[in-house]
């Protein structure tokens, strides 16, 4: 197997590429540090003796069939992609640069959406036999933080819901996670209510569900309860709570 990562580098993406080259899978990775992707790749190489190959890509200014047809010519086609790239804004509460805008869109929802229809027929012909993307528990209910992170984690969602049912009939598993706090550079970016788990936790969950189609998975599962809580308090109430 060789797995396609995208926000490979660092925290859960990285935690995802350790593991599975562990049990012996082939990888791509992507992320926008050429350092660090190298540095991670030799180590993975070294540490397990599986094929690594990385691309240093910016996401919010890339082109999708070009890393396409580098994977083909070079690596050849992974039999899964993993969409984890994330990128928060502590400041994400109304007020913002309009680049700030722009970067939060098209890392969190817009570069997912392009990828994965590049991708499209192979997925359609099973020859990409599964695809998981990471969304945040930020997307349960619209509040005062994180506006623009969760609209597009959102937008991702609902992208991942149409990949399922166009995929139905395929061999293509496809499944979407929100993810709660985890212990990574992301979080340091806030303060969370809740208790945080590993980025490692979370990505074996992911790996363990990798052949199983699904709809949207919470991490942990508990996050599902928080979320029918969230949705069901009454809006007199909910306007009042700083979260
Ligand atoms: N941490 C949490 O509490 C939390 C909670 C809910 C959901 N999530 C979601 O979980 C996923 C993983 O988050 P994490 O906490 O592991 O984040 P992280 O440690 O900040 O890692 C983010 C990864 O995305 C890559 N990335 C960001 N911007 C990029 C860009 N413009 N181009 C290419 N790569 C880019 C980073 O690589 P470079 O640095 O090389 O660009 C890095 O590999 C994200 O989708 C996040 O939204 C996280």
């Amino acid at each position: 197997m060789r797995y396609l990562i995208l926000g490979a580098s660092a925290g859960l993406g990285r935690c995802l590429a350790e593991q599975l080259a562990a049990r012996g899978d082939g990888l791509i990775l992507v992320a926008s540090d050429q350092q660090d992707l190298d540095a991670l790749s030799c180590d993975l190489r070294l540490r397990y003796s599986v094929d690594v190959e990385y691309m240093a890509i910016d996401l919010r200014n890339f082109d999708p069939e070009t890393l396409k047809q580098w994977i083909i010519e070079g690596p050849g086609l992974p039999t899964g992609i993993l969409f984890v790239a994330g990128l928060g804004n502590a400041n994400d509460t109304g007020v913002l640069e309009q680049a700030t805008v722009d970067n939060l869109i098209t890392v969190n929802f817009a570069a997912g959406i392009k990828l994965l229809t590049a991708f499209m027929p192979e997925m359609l012909s099973g020859q990409v036999s599964t695809v998981a993307g990471i969304g945040s528990v930020a997307a349960i209910r619209g509040r005062r933080a994180n506006m623009v992170y969760g609209a597009a984690k959102r937008g991702l969602e609902f992208y991942f819901e149409s990949l399922r049912h166009r995929l139905a009939d395929t061999n293509c598993t496809i499944r979407f996670y929100r993810v709660g706090f985890m212990r990574t550079t992301m979080l340091t970016q806030s303060n969370p209510l809740l208790p945080a788990v590993s980025a490692d936790w979370v990505a074996a969950r992911i790996i363990a569900n990798l052949k199983r189609s699904g709809g949207v998975t919470y991490l942990p599962s508990w996050w599902r309860l928080v979320a029918l809580i969230l949705r069901l308090v009454p809006w007199f109430v909910f306007r009042r709570l700083n979260i």
